[in-house]
């Protein structure tokens, strides 16, 4: 394996990644959807080495939406078990490496012995302090503020809310993970230009970067790219940026 470098410019905080073409992947290469799947499993784990060794202290991965339960069961069912062996296999890397686990999503929804095994593996790294690894699944951006916005409905309806109290804080307070910084930065593999349901609230001033490597192909040189893009860019958060060329006022 060739050495990747390691960034000599300031990375992001949070990295959140849409990791799309395992089904492509597996087409291309004439093999079923599930050997994508499977495959998919060696650039996660690059992934989230080179971004721990690289200071990143947030990672994201796309792993399952909510829409995602409609793919046909054995894909599903195919899916689940490689969630629930990748938890079991990766337990003593994470505690090694210093990576807490945190899981995104409607959790109660997933197959009892992939919710047994994220228990164990968030239980068991919740005081590793290197970096934050959060996988989304069975995850769903509006369900996400569905439900954010049930629990503050039972809050106003029991009397302990206020309506006009209710701010930006308030609605994050309710969020999956409360304690979550928006993502900097979110990258979507396989050529795909959307956020399929990925962090709606949370991606309001991400950056994004899109590359045509489908997932089972993406290796730390892609991130090391996404981020070197990422550090090009000029985030203005909707103001006028002193050092910005696009501030250059005309005489008048
Ligand atoms: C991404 O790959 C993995 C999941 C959504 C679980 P896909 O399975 O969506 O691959 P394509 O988009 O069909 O190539
Ligand atoms: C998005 O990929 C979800 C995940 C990567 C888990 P999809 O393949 O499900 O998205 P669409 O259907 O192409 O929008
Ligand atoms: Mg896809």
């Amino acid at each position: 394996m060739t050495e990747t470098p390691k960034p000599d410019f300031a990375v992001p905080r949070h990295v959140g990644i849409i990791m799309d073409g395992n089904g492509r992947w597996a087409r291309r290469s004439g093999l079923i959807r599930l050997r994508g799947h499977e495959a998919g499993i060696d650039a996660v784990r690059d992934t989230v080495e080179a971004a721990a060794e690289w200071g990143i202290e947030h990672l994201t991965l796309y792993a399952f939406s909510v829409e995602n339960w409609q793919r046909p069961r054995t894909e599903v069912a195919g899916l689940m078990r490689f969630l629930e062996q990748f938890l079991r296999n990766e337990k003593a890397a994470m505690l090694r490496d210093g990576i807490r686990l945190r899981v995104l999503g409607r959790v109660a929804d997933l197959p009892a012995g992939v919710q047994d095994q994220v228990r164990d593996v968030e239980a068991a790294t919740a005081q590793c302090a290197r970096m934050t690894l959060r996988l989304a699944l069975s995850y769903g951006g509006r369900q996400e503020l569905t439900d954010a916005v049930r629990k503050l409905a039972m809050e106003v309806a029991a009397g302990r809310l206020l309506p006009e109290d209710i701010d930006a804080s308030t609605i994050e307070s309710q969020l999956y993970d409360p304690q979550m910084p928006d993502p900097d930065l979110i990258i979507r593999t396989a050529g795909e230009v959307r956020l399929s349901n990925f962090l709606l609230w949370q991606a309001s001033y991400a950056e994004f970067h899109f590359l045509d490597i489908l997932w089972p192909e993406f290796r730390r040189e892609h991130l090391l790219h996404a981020l070197r893009d990422f550090d090009g860019r000029v985030r203005r958060f909707g103001k006028v940026l002193k050092q910005d060329p696009a501030a250059e006022e005309h005489p008048a």
